[in-house]
């Protein structure tokens, strides 16, 4: 099967200056929507069209591109991906402005068209306003579309509407896309028209046309979001996830949460998520491409593209950037941050620290303000830490640094040389008492004050 999806459409009631299909939905895009979903059904091919470079970015390799300019109609864009028809293929189109078709429904369509061995097959459903849809019009085998611009008092009273999702036969769509013609309301190639050319044509009624919905605007990506939005959360709870408060919870599609994990409230999962089980995530909590694993905490934090072993715990306000391991059992407090570092087993940074292109073994204990200091304002530097170490509070390790196993630093400390295992570095002032001095400092300025 060949998948054809439809995308150079201008979208202009988005009001925007980025193409329609670029448009996230639950952290993801559309246009990576409707890939996703294609990518079930066979090889892929895509008609772009308006800001075509700017969608570019979103298609994966694997997924062919065309260019459709200027845009002359759905059939005009099918023309425009000729090359990619194989007449011994099916072809199955789909909308790039269509994100939430399901692989079910598809599915249905495409066994009904290899089934019936028609030469197109029509996705079609009852919608309670037909108003902008095109109507179908049955004849014994044989189906007509009317265009909504084109159709008479009498046929917009039809409420059988086209989804626009079709499954063709290859060789049927070669031999009669040059057949269209743009002779209608608007002067386009209707694909709808090829449906009138076929001899025998069969249908799939939808029962949840929620499913075809498309975004013109943005309060039907609203829309839309929100119908995912509570299908996902559903899915997840059924699944034995238990989400505290669906209202606030977002969670994206190709999330992946065990049994037993908590999502607390005011919290988003996004991208390629995978959570273990009888982790507890949230409130407050943003998550975005980790991978995760069983019986984690992770409480008002961030945390991106990071990967986090069993047993940990993070947060509060502990912000996790790109390219963070925490291996089990280690403990991120409030006001941490991370990026680019591997924290071993066991190893612990509570409170108020920097750890950025760090390497920190197990069993580690990196005291509260501890800042790794590693840009010189030309280049990132690594520092490492050995297993066992202990980093008094308030350190700078200025990298590139090598803190021995088993080592110590003193609280406050400027680390700038490498500390052998086992030894203790201290590189700070050492302490002066004057006794009697603040004593004799207030004595003074009262009787300067009282000469005044
Ligand atoms: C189309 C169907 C209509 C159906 C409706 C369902 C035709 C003629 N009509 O209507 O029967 O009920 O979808 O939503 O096909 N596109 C291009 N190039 C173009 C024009 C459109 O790539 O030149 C893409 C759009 O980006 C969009 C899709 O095709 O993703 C549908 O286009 P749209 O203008 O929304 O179709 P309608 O005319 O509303
Ligand atoms: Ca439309």
């Amino acid at each position: 099967m060949r998948v054809l999806i439809l995308a150079a459409g201008l979208g202009k009631r988005m009001k925007s200056k980025y193409p329609k299909v670029v448009h996230k939905i639950l952290g993801k895009p559309m246009i990576n929507w409707v890939i996703d979903l294609a990518k079930y059904f066979g090889q892929v091919g895509v008609v772009l069209g308006h800001k075509a470079d700017i969608v570019k970015a979103y298609v994966p390799s694997d997924v062919q591109i065309f260019i459709q300019e200027p845009q002359l109609g759905t059939g005009h864009a099918v023309m425009c991906a000729r090359g990619f028809i194989d007449p011994k293929d099916d072809v199955l189109i789909l909308y790039g402005d269509v994100p939430l078709l399901s692989v079910e429904t598809v599915g249905r369509l495409v066994e009904m068209h290899k089934s019936s061995g028609n030469e197109v097959t029509v996705l079609t459903f009852v919608a309670e306003d037909p108003t902008g849809y095109g109507r179908i019009l049955r004849k014994g085998e044989k189906i007509r579309i009317v265009e909504d611009k084109d159709a008479s008092e009498e046929i917009r009273k039809i409420n059988e509407v086209n989804s626009g999702i079709y499954v063709f036969s290859g060789s049927f769509l070669i031999e009669n896309l040059d057949k269209l013609k743009n002779d209608n309301a608007q002067g386009e190639y209707y694909l709808t028209d090829l449906v009138g050319l076929a001899s025998k044509t069969s249908t799939v009624k939808l029962d949840d046309p929620t499913e075809v919905l498309g975004v013109n605007d943005r309060a039907q990506l609203a829309y839309l979001e929100s119908i995912a939005r509570q299908k996902i959360l559903k899915n997840l709870m059924l699944s034995g996830v238990t989400i505290v408060d669906p209202t606030s919870t977002f969670i994206g599609p190709d999330v992946k949460i065990g049994i037993d994990t908590v999502i607390h409230p005011f919290t988003i999962i996004e991208g390629k998520t995978t959570i273990g089980e009888d982790c507890e995530i949230g409130p407050f909590t943003h998550i975005v491409d980790c991978t995760i694993g069983n019986n984690v905490k992770i409480i008002r934090s961030e945390a991106e593209k990071s990967i986090i072993h069993d047993n940990v715990s993070v947060g509060p306000f502990a912000r996790l950037r790109e390219g963070t391991v925490l291996h089990e059992n280690v403990k991120i407090g409030n006001f941490v941050e991370t990026k680019k570092s591997v924290i071993g087993k066991n190893s612990k940074a509570q409170h108020l620290t920097y750890l950025g292109d760090a390497t920190v073994g197990e069993d580690v204990n990196v005291g509260a303000g501890t800042i790794t200091c590693n840009y010189d304002g030309y280049r990132k530097h690594p520092t490492y830490i050995g297993d066992g170490a202990f980093i008094g509070s308030n350190c700078s390790l200025v990298a590139p640094v090598k803190i021995g196993k088993g080592a110590i630093t003193g609280a406050g400390s400027v680390i700038t040389e490498d500390v052998p295992d086992d030894s203790l570095a201290i590189a700070r002032a050492r302490q002066v008492v004057k006794e009697g001095w603040a004593k004799r400092k207030r004595e003074e300025m009262k009787n300067a004050d009282h000469k005044e």
